[in-house]
């Protein structure tokens, strides 16, 4: 299960995001926001981190204008690791090394076009699984 969560910056790439999840028989729990208006980001941010730290979801997708202020809200929730992402190569590398577990975007960043590939190399690399990796993790979370 994927949790989704945007502010009014990011709610029309999530309408993008939604399809493609549709699309691919991905399931979804959409946190909103739900329209167009002017919301504060700090509350989807953490709405989606807390149901990716309890394990009610396995994975989040958060985007707000830039990214940058959903995954700063999300990253201050324990076990949350939020990557802020505008190409595949980060989104792979996040996944492999840090087993990120939320996906940010800016919506006022990047195309629709590159946010969907972005969002397929999340959902599909898996973690390396390398000790290294594993230390650095438990390094993050002391
Ligand atoms: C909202 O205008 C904007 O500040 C927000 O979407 C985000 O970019 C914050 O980091």
């Amino acid at each position: 299960m994927i949790a989704l969560g945007c502010d009014h910056g990011g709610y029309e790439l999530m309408q993008e995001v939604i399809k493609y999840l549709e699309e691919n028989h991905y399931e979804y729990k959409n946190f909103g926001t739900y329209s167009k208006d002017s919301v504060d980001y700090p509350e989807y941010g953490k709405k989606v981190a807390h149901a990716v730290a309890d394990g009610e979801c396995d994975k989040g997708i958060l985007i707000c204008g830039t990214g940058i202020g959903i995954s700063i809200a999300a990253n201050k929730v324990k076990g949350v690791r939020a990557a802020l992402c505008s190409d595949c190569f980060s989104a792979q590398a996040t996944r492999e090394h840090n087993d990120a577990n939320i996906l940010a975007m800016g919506g006022r960043v990047v195309g629709t076009g590159l946010a969907l590939k972005i969002v397929e190399t999340f959902l599909t690399t898996p973690f390396s699984n390398d000790e290294r990796h594993i230390r650095r993790i438990h390094l993050i979370e002391e």
